[in-house]
This record gives C-alpha cells, structure tokens and sequence, in this order.
C-alpha cells in the first residue's frame, strides 16, 4: 500500500513548531491534537459511506453518509497524544490500546498490555503511534490488531524514519501509511533524525 506524506500548509506549520525543541509541553500536546485531526481526515478517506437522504428546511436531498465504522488503537504511551481528536471525529469510534516497550539498546518492542476489541473485525481501522521510527513496534502492533480480525489498517503517525517505512512495508504490505513527515534517518540510539526527540517525553514533560 502507498506511504501518504501530508502535504498541507497548515501540517508543515503545526509540525515545525512540535520539532521545536522550546515547545513547552502544554503546546506540544495541542499542536499533536490539531495535527492528528489533519491527518486522521487524510487516513479516514476510504471509510465506506452510502447514500442517504434528508430533509431540509426546503426540500428532500441526496446525502452521503457514512457507513462503516471506524476503530483507533494507540500504542502506548506516546499513541495517546492522538486518540483524543479521533473520539471527537468519530464519537462511534471503538478504542483499543496495546502496550509496546522497546528495549533500550536493542530496539526490539515487547507487549506488556493488549485490548482490542473484537468489533476491529469490518471497522475501517487506525493504528496510531506517532513516531514510525524502526517500524518494530508498528509491525508488532499491526500483527495483534489483524489476530482480532481487522482487515482493512492504515498505520497513522506525525514522522516516519524510511527504515520504519520500509519494515512496516515489507511485514505488512496491506497496511496504508499516513505521515506528516519521512524524515532523514535513524540515529544510533534509535532516534528519528531531525525528529523531535522523544514524543512521550515532551507530550507529558518528562525529564
Ligand atoms: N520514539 C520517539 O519518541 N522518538 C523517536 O525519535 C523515535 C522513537
């Protein structure tokens, strides 16, 4: 499936000022909000709709309405800074979470919480987490939302590194990818490069 790259004016502006290392933590999580909206519109494109009709005030009309559900599972902790937008899009949303550690050193991700509920199975699906940086997580991720049936999953985060591009893709070439960047690289610790650091850090203002 395609990597969607955000290209909205107002996408750039909100991201400059989250890579902004001065950003304190209350803006921080505003502009995550306000940017999550942008691309969660982009992800949501393909959810299923079907007409309807209405009456208004002067006459009975066509009306194209959606028809299938949608599901949000954020990977904790970082994924969070990006539900809430979503549950006010989709007030019909079912959330799910999954908790994913990675190892310091390694990289490599670890479950320690999953809940995800079994309606995934025929809703249009979002897994979010906002930095795809080696794509380990995600793939994990996306692997425990297909085991409770989801089929149709587009992976949403605000910066990809092409390592976690390419990994997501090659585990899950059935997964659409929507970004609001594909930055240079992947530093030695594991880092998105230029990035913003680590997101739960500056989502929750941890030292
Ligand atoms: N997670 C983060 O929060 N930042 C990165 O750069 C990579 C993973």
């Amino acid at each position: 499936m395609p990597l969607q790259v955000l290209d909205h004016p107002l996408a750039s502006h909100l991201l400059a000022s989250l890579r902004d290392e001065r950003t304190p933590p209350q803006e921080f999580r505003q502009l995550a909000r306000r940017l999550t909206t942008l691309l969660v519109l982009q992800a949501t494109y393909g959810i299923r709709t079907r007409i309807d009709r209405v009456t208004t005030p002067l006459c009975e009309t066509e009306a194209r309405v959606l028809d299938q559900g949608l599901a949000v599972v954020p990977v904790l902790r970082a994924g969070l800074g990006m539900l809430e937008p979503i549950v006010d899009l989709f007030p019909d949303v079912a959330v799910g979470y999954i908790g994913l550690e990675r190892h310091e050193e390694t990289a490599v991700a670890r479950s320690y919480y999953s809940k995800v509920p079994q309606s995934v199975e025929g809703r249009f699906t979002l897994c979010v987490d906002p930095m795809l940086a080696t794509g380990g997580s995600a793939a994990q991720a996306i692997s425990l939302i297909k085991a409770h049936g989801a089929s149709q999953i587009t992976m949403v985060s605000i910066v990809s590194a092409p390592e976690g591009v390419e990994k997501l893709q090659q585990a899950h070439p059935d997964v659409a990818i929507v970004t609001a960047a594909l930055d240079e690289k992947l530093n030695d610790r594991h880092y998105i490069v230029p990035g913003l650091g680590d997101f739960g850090d500056r989502l929750y203002g941890t030292p």
